[in-house]
């Protein structure tokens, strides 16, 4: 394990919950691999452009064919997914917001989803190019998503599993900090719960 990208979403910063518990990973991790590098980035402390227009017509382009002005817009994009390639492992520190992931993190998620760089399209449909990373995901979540009856409510998870696979990272491990809303003894469980899951993800890590 050469590189570790952590990437961090919560307004809260040291207060939230997933960045307290992805952190924790990416410091087990690191005591197992000394001489793994950490890149962090931090989605929520430094927001990304929304795409626009002239993003989205020179995405769909190889950069030889772009505009000066497409060149540029792609420019952020470029170095995340250079951020996100050079990882072997991707640590996701994710508040639940709204049922889903918060806006600042949907951001990174358009700016790193690319054709020819993350995935491709072909005659047999697409093929995600990032093959052999391993992923975790730090979900935090007032309530409680991994059981009935809010599971379907769960936009968070799901959609991350969808899009990371999409871009070929499928060996994701989940670590639910849930439930942190539901009173004292709940918050407890919660705190209690991630802390196992996440040992247990950086032993089978190992
Ligand atoms: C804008 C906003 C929207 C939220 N939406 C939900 C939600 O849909 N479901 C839920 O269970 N908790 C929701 N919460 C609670 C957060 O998921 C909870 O506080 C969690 O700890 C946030 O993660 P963090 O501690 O990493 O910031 C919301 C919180 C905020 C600030």
């Amino acid at each position: 394990m050469k590189n570790i990208l952590l990437v961090l979403s919560s307004p809260r910063g040291w207060q939230s919950y997933s960045h307290q518990f992805a952190s924790h990973v990416v410091d087990d991790l690191k005591s197992r691999h000394p001489g793994a590098k950490v890149v962090v980035r931090d989605v929520a402390k430094e927001s990304l452009p929304h795409i626009d227009e002239v993003f989205v017509s020179g995405r769909a382009l190889p950069p030889e064919k772009r505009s000066p002005a497409q060149t540029e817009a792609l420019a952020v994009s470029n170095t995340l997914v250079d951020e996100l390639a050079a990882a072997d492992v991707v640590v996701l520190a994710v508040p639940m917001h709204n049922f889903g992931l918060p806006s600042s993190l949907k951001a990174w998620i358009d700016h790193v989803v690319i054709p020819g760089r993350t995935f491709s399209y072909s005659e047999k449909g697409p093929e995600g190019l990032l093959k052999g990373k391993k992923a975790v995901v730090v979900v935090a979540r007032g309530g409680v998503y991994s059981e009935r009856p809010a599971q379907q409510l769960d936009f968070q998870e799901s959609y991350l599993r969808a899009v990371l696979g999409f871009i070929g990272i499928t060996n994701v491990h989940v670590v639910r900090v849930e439930g942190v809303a539901m009173g004292e003894e709940a918050l407890k469980n919660a705190m209690a719960s991630a802390k196992a899951q996440s040992e247990q993800v950086v032993r089978e890590f190992a």
